[in-house]
Protein backbone atom coordinates (compact mmCIF):
# COMPACT_ATOMS: atom_id res chain seq x y z
CA UNK A 1 0.00 0.00 0.00
CA UNK A 2 1.16 3.57 -1.23
CA UNK A 3 0.82 6.05 1.46
CA UNK A 4 0.64 9.55 -0.53
CA UNK A 5 0.30 13.02 1.36
CA UNK A 6 0.54 15.37 -1.81
CA UNK A 7 -3.12 16.00 -4.20
CA UNK A 8 -1.40 16.79 -7.06
CA UNK A 9 1.13 13.51 -6.63
CA UNK A 10 -2.48 11.24 -6.09
CA UNK A 11 -3.90 12.74 -9.27
CA UNK A 12 -1.10 11.85 -11.46
CA UNK A 13 -0.82 8.90 -10.40
CA UNK A 14 -4.59 7.59 -10.16
CA UNK A 15 -4.78 9.26 -13.95
CA UNK A 16 -1.63 6.88 -14.97
CA UNK A 17 -3.91 3.85 -13.28
CA UNK A 18 -6.60 5.02 -15.32
CA UNK A 19 -4.55 5.28 -18.94
CA UNK A 20 -3.38 1.57 -17.78
CA UNK A 21 -7.18 0.79 -18.33
CA UNK A 22 -7.72 0.42 -14.67
CA UNK A 23 -11.06 1.30 -12.72
CA UNK A 24 -10.06 2.98 -9.74
CA UNK A 25 -12.57 2.43 -6.24
CA UNK A 26 -12.68 5.18 -3.84
CA UNK A 27 -13.17 5.31 -0.24
CA UNK A 28 -13.15 8.48 1.72
CA UNK A 29 -12.59 7.95 5.26
CA UNK A 30 -11.69 10.20 8.85
CA UNK A 31 -9.75 7.15 10.06
CA UNK A 32 -10.39 5.30 13.59
CA UNK A 33 -11.08 2.53 11.21
CA UNK A 34 -13.79 -0.09 12.27
CA UNK A 35 -15.19 -3.07 10.61
CA UNK A 36 -17.38 -0.97 8.93
CA UNK A 37 -15.42 1.39 7.14
CA UNK A 38 -13.23 -2.59 5.95
CA UNK A 39 -16.95 -3.92 4.74
CA UNK A 40 -16.50 -0.41 2.23
CA UNK A 41 -12.69 -1.18 1.48
CA UNK A 42 -13.66 -4.66 0.89
CA UNK A 43 -16.17 -4.17 -1.49
CA UNK A 44 -14.37 -1.20 -3.22
CA UNK A 45 -11.94 -4.27 -3.88
CA UNK A 46 -14.05 -6.68 -5.17
CA UNK A 47 -15.49 -4.32 -7.95
CA UNK A 48 -11.79 -2.41 -8.98
CA UNK A 49 -8.79 -3.01 -10.25
CA UNK A 50 -7.46 0.02 -7.96
CA UNK A 51 -8.80 0.55 -4.41
CA UNK A 52 -7.99 4.20 -2.68
CA UNK A 53 -8.70 4.93 1.19
CA UNK A 54 -8.89 8.55 2.60
CA UNK A 55 -8.00 9.66 5.83
CA UNK A 56 -8.78 13.41 6.38
CA UNK A 57 -10.19 14.43 9.54
CA UNK A 58 -12.07 17.28 7.71
CA UNK A 59 -12.09 20.48 9.68
CA UNK A 60 -14.70 22.15 7.44
CA UNK A 61 -17.57 19.40 8.58
CA UNK A 62 -17.05 20.09 12.40
CA UNK A 63 -19.56 22.70 13.74
CA UNK A 64 -17.81 24.59 17.16
CA UNK A 65 -18.02 22.59 20.12
CA UNK A 66 -17.55 19.32 18.04
CA UNK A 67 -14.61 16.73 18.65
CA UNK A 68 -12.56 17.81 16.17
CA UNK A 69 -9.85 18.65 18.34
CA UNK A 70 -10.20 15.00 20.13
CA UNK A 71 -11.68 13.13 16.88
CA UNK A 72 -9.26 9.97 17.36
CA UNK A 73 -6.71 10.02 15.07
CA UNK A 74 -4.70 6.78 15.16
CA UNK A 75 -2.93 6.46 11.88
CA UNK A 76 -0.33 3.43 12.22
CA UNK A 77 -3.65 1.50 13.85
CA UNK A 78 -5.24 2.09 10.38
CA UNK A 79 -2.48 1.63 8.38
CA UNK A 80 -2.46 -1.95 9.55
CA UNK A 81 -5.84 -2.71 9.24
CA UNK A 82 -5.58 -1.82 5.41
CA UNK A 83 -3.04 -3.64 5.05
CA UNK A 84 -4.97 -6.60 5.80
CA UNK A 85 -7.87 -5.83 3.15
CA UNK A 86 -5.41 -5.09 0.07
CA UNK A 87 -5.51 -1.46 -0.18
CA UNK A 88 -3.55 0.21 -3.12
CA UNK A 89 -3.42 3.62 -1.81
CA UNK A 90 -4.25 5.64 1.38
CA UNK A 91 -4.17 9.44 1.18
CA UNK A 92 -3.78 11.25 4.16
CA UNK A 93 -3.28 15.12 3.57
CA UNK A 94 -2.31 17.94 5.80
CA UNK A 95 -5.00 20.45 6.58
CA UNK A 96 -2.98 22.95 4.94
CA UNK A 97 -2.82 20.60 1.47
CA UNK A 98 -6.58 20.55 1.36
CA UNK A 99 -7.29 24.36 2.47
CA UNK A 100 -4.48 26.16 1.44
CA UNK A 101 -4.09 29.96 2.48
CA UNK A 102 -6.78 31.64 0.99
CA UNK A 103 -9.04 29.22 0.55
CA UNK A 104 -13.20 30.33 -0.57
CA UNK A 105 -14.55 27.92 -2.38
CA UNK A 106 -17.64 25.66 -0.97
CA UNK A 107 -19.93 23.50 -1.76
CA UNK A 108 -23.33 24.29 -0.52
CA UNK A 109 -26.22 21.51 -1.26
CA UNK A 110 -30.01 22.54 -1.08
CA UNK A 111 -31.50 23.32 2.59
CA UNK A 112 -34.03 20.70 1.81
CA UNK A 113 -31.14 18.20 2.34
CA UNK A 114 -28.62 20.14 3.84
CA UNK A 115 -30.13 21.16 6.83
CA UNK A 116 -33.03 18.99 8.27
CA UNK A 117 -32.09 16.15 10.60
CA UNK A 118 -28.85 16.15 11.61
CA UNK A 119 -28.27 19.33 9.26
CA UNK A 120 -30.52 21.12 12.02
CA UNK A 121 -28.22 20.37 14.70
CA UNK A 122 -24.90 20.67 13.12
CA UNK A 123 -25.30 23.99 10.98
CA UNK A 124 -22.48 23.36 8.15
CA UNK A 125 -22.16 20.38 8.62
CA UNK A 126 -22.80 19.02 5.27
CA UNK A 127 -21.47 21.92 3.72
CA UNK A 128 -18.10 20.78 4.85
CA UNK A 129 -18.89 17.24 3.92
CA UNK A 130 -19.75 17.99 0.50
CA UNK A 131 -17.14 20.66 0.03
CA UNK A 132 -14.34 17.76 1.15
CA UNK A 133 -15.75 15.17 -0.68
CA UNK A 134 -16.28 17.22 -3.94
CA UNK A 135 -12.59 18.04 -3.61
CA UNK A 136 -11.70 14.71 -2.73
CA UNK A 137 -13.42 13.62 -5.85
CA UNK A 138 -12.13 16.06 -8.17
CA UNK A 139 -8.13 14.46 -6.85
CA UNK A 140 -9.12 10.95 -7.31
CA UNK A 141 -11.00 11.61 -10.63
CA UNK A 142 -13.56 9.30 -12.38
CA UNK A 143 -14.14 6.27 -9.88
CA UNK A 144 -16.62 4.17 -7.81
CA UNK A 145 -17.47 5.82 -4.76
CA UNK A 146 -18.01 3.75 -1.11
CA UNK A 147 -20.71 5.23 1.15
CA UNK A 148 -21.97 3.36 4.51
CA UNK A 149 -25.66 3.46 4.72
CA UNK A 150 -25.31 4.19 8.30
CA UNK A 151 -24.74 7.96 7.59
CA UNK A 152 -27.69 8.04 5.04
CA UNK A 153 -28.26 11.77 4.72
CA UNK A 154 -24.72 12.22 4.53
CA UNK A 155 -24.70 9.36 1.54
CA UNK A 156 -28.22 11.57 0.25
CA UNK A 157 -26.44 14.61 0.45
CA UNK A 158 -23.37 13.50 -2.03
CA UNK A 159 -25.20 11.34 -4.27
CA UNK A 160 -27.34 14.26 -4.83
CA UNK A 161 -24.07 16.84 -5.82
CA UNK A 162 -22.55 14.05 -7.57
CA UNK A 163 -25.38 14.09 -9.90
CA UNK A 164 -26.11 17.68 -9.66
CA UNK A 165 -22.42 18.46 -10.41
CA UNK A 166 -21.91 15.93 -13.33
CA UNK A 167 -19.24 14.41 -11.66
CA UNK A 168 -17.68 11.53 -13.07
CA UNK A 169 -18.58 9.09 -10.06
CA UNK A 170 -20.85 5.77 -9.48
CA UNK A 171 -21.96 6.61 -5.74
CA UNK A 172 -22.08 2.73 -4.21
CA UNK A 173 -24.17 3.09 -0.56
CA UNK A 174 -23.49 -0.06 1.54
CA UNK A 175 -25.02 -1.93 4.48
CA UNK A 176 -24.39 -0.71 7.91
CA UNK A 177 -21.97 -3.18 9.69
CA UNK A 178 -23.72 -4.03 13.44
CA UNK A 179 -21.89 -4.73 16.59
CA UNK A 180 -23.05 -8.48 17.81
CA UNK A 181 -25.96 -6.60 19.63
CA UNK A 182 -27.18 -4.40 17.23
CA UNK A 183 -25.07 -1.34 17.87
CA UNK A 184 -23.89 0.72 14.75
CA UNK A 185 -20.15 0.42 14.06
CA UNK A 186 -18.83 4.43 14.83
CA UNK A 187 -15.37 5.84 15.51
CA UNK A 188 -17.20 7.57 17.85
CA UNK A 189 -18.30 4.36 19.67
CA UNK A 190 -14.96 4.68 21.29
CA UNK A 191 -16.20 6.98 23.55
CA UNK A 192 -18.92 5.56 25.51
CA UNK A 193 -18.30 3.78 28.97
CA UNK A 194 -19.29 0.03 29.41
CA UNK A 195 -22.28 0.86 30.57
CA UNK A 196 -23.71 3.72 28.10
CA UNK A 197 -22.45 1.08 25.23
CA UNK A 198 -25.31 -1.09 26.60
CA UNK A 199 -27.81 1.76 26.98
CA UNK A 200 -26.69 2.55 23.11
CA UNK A 201 -27.85 -0.74 21.95
CA UNK A 202 -31.65 0.37 22.60
CA UNK A 203 -31.09 2.75 19.39
CA UNK A 204 -31.00 0.19 16.67
CA UNK A 205 -33.62 -2.26 18.36
CA UNK A 206 -36.05 0.04 18.52
CA UNK A 207 -35.22 1.18 15.01
CA UNK A 208 -36.06 -2.58 14.25
CA UNK A 209 -39.03 -2.90 16.29
CA UNK A 210 -40.29 0.16 14.43
CA UNK A 211 -38.87 -1.83 11.32
CA UNK A 212 -41.29 -4.88 12.12
CA UNK A 213 -44.20 -3.30 13.64
CA UNK A 214 -44.19 -1.33 10.27
CA UNK A 215 -44.01 -4.21 8.01
CA UNK A 216 -46.70 -6.10 10.02
CA UNK A 217 -49.41 -3.19 9.85
CA UNK A 218 -52.04 -2.19 8.05
CA UNK A 219 -52.37 1.53 5.96
CA UNK A 220 -52.69 4.44 8.07
CA UNK A 221 -50.29 6.90 9.85
CA UNK A 222 -47.44 6.57 11.63
CA UNK A 223 -47.79 8.79 15.01
CA UNK A 224 -48.38 5.89 16.99
CA UNK A 225 -45.62 3.86 16.21
CA UNK A 226 -43.43 6.81 16.15
CA UNK A 227 -44.73 7.32 19.94
CA UNK A 228 -44.19 4.27 21.19
CA UNK A 229 -40.66 4.39 19.89
CA UNK A 230 -39.71 7.76 21.53
CA UNK A 231 -41.18 6.17 24.74
CA UNK A 232 -38.72 3.43 24.65
CA UNK A 233 -36.08 5.42 23.24
CA UNK A 234 -36.14 7.90 25.93
CA UNK A 235 -35.85 5.04 28.86
CA UNK A 236 -32.39 4.47 27.64
CA UNK A 237 -30.36 7.38 26.26
CA UNK A 238 -29.80 10.83 27.54
CA UNK A 239 -31.42 12.99 24.70
CA UNK A 240 -33.07 12.95 21.04
CA UNK A 241 -32.35 14.90 18.44
CA UNK A 242 -34.81 13.71 16.39
CA UNK A 243 -36.78 10.23 15.31
CA UNK A 244 -37.76 10.62 11.78
CA UNK A 245 -39.65 8.75 8.98
CA UNK A 246 -38.76 10.43 5.81
CA UNK A 247 -39.06 9.46 2.45
CA UNK A 248 -35.53 8.02 0.38
CA UNK A 249 -34.11 10.49 -1.57
CA UNK A 250 -35.88 14.06 -0.56
CA UNK A 251 -35.87 13.63 3.00
CA UNK A 252 -39.45 14.83 3.21
CA UNK A 253 -40.41 14.11 6.04
CA UNK A 254 -43.97 11.30 6.05
CA UNK A 255 -46.91 10.86 7.72
CA UNK A 256 -48.47 8.50 6.24
CA UNK A 257 -46.37 4.93 5.50
CA UNK A 258 -45.52 4.50 1.82
CA UNK A 259 -43.46 1.90 -0.09
CA UNK A 260 -39.84 2.80 0.38
CA UNK A 261 -39.48 5.05 3.72
CA UNK A 262 -36.05 5.58 5.66
CA UNK A 263 -36.32 5.98 9.56
CA UNK A 264 -33.85 7.72 11.19
CA UNK A 265 -32.58 9.31 14.75
CA UNK A 266 -29.98 11.10 16.75
CA UNK A 267 -29.56 10.46 20.09
CA UNK A 268 -26.91 11.42 22.97
CA UNK A 269 -25.95 8.75 25.05
CA UNK A 270 -23.89 10.57 28.43
CA UNK A 271 -21.48 12.96 25.95
CA UNK A 272 -21.50 10.90 22.82
CA UNK A 273 -24.17 11.75 19.47
CA UNK A 274 -25.18 8.68 17.91
CA UNK A 275 -26.98 8.60 14.90
CA UNK A 276 -28.80 5.25 13.13
CA UNK A 277 -31.17 4.35 10.75
CA UNK A 278 -33.21 1.47 9.01
CA UNK A 279 -34.04 1.76 5.38
CA UNK A 280 -37.46 -0.22 4.94
CA UNK A 281 -39.49 -1.37 1.61
CA UNK A 282 -42.50 -2.44 1.63
P1 LIG B 1 -16.31 8.43 8.59
O1 LIG B 1 -17.22 8.70 9.72
O2 LIG B 1 -14.90 7.99 8.91
O3 LIG B 1 -16.98 7.36 7.65
C1 LIG B 1 -16.40 6.99 6.44
C2 LIG B 1 -17.37 6.12 5.68
O4 LIG B 1 -17.62 4.93 6.41
C3 LIG B 1 -18.74 6.80 5.45
O5 LIG B 1 -19.21 6.52 4.15
C4 LIG B 1 -19.60 6.12 6.50
O6 LIG B 1 -20.98 6.09 6.17
C5 LIG B 1 -19.01 4.73 6.51
N1 LIG B 1 -19.36 4.02 7.76
C6 LIG B 1 -19.18 4.46 9.02
N2 LIG B 1 -19.68 3.56 9.89
C7 LIG B 1 -20.18 2.53 9.17
C8 LIG B 1 -20.85 1.31 9.50
N3 LIG B 1 -21.10 0.95 10.74
N4 LIG B 1 -21.23 0.51 8.46
C9 LIG B 1 -20.99 0.87 7.17
N5 LIG B 1 -20.37 2.01 6.81
C10 LIG B 1 -19.97 2.83 7.79
O7 LIG B 1 -18.30 9.90 7.00
C11 LIG B 1 -17.20 10.41 7.10
O8 LIG B 1 -16.14 9.76 7.68
C12 LIG B 1 -16.86 11.81 6.56
O9 LIG B 1 -17.99 12.61 6.67
C13 LIG B 1 -16.33 11.79 5.11
C14 LIG B 1 -17.36 11.22 4.13
C15 LIG B 1 -15.02 10.98 5.03
C16 LIG B 1 -16.03 13.25 4.67
O10 LIG B 1 -15.12 13.85 5.53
Amino acid sequence: MKLIRNPWKLQQRLEKERARGKTVGFVPTMGALHEGHLSLVRAAHRENDITVVSIFVNPTQFVVNEDYAKYPRVLSDDIKKLRTVKADYLFCPSVAAMYPEGYATFVDVSPRLANVLCGKFRPGHFRGVATVVAKLLNITGSCRLYLGAKDFQQATVISRFVHDLNLPTHVRVMPTVREKGGLAMSSRNRYLSPGERQRAVAISRVLFKFKKDLLRGKRGRLAGLKARALRELKKNVDRIQYFEVVEPGTLALLKKRQKNMTVLTACFVGKTRLIDNVIIRT
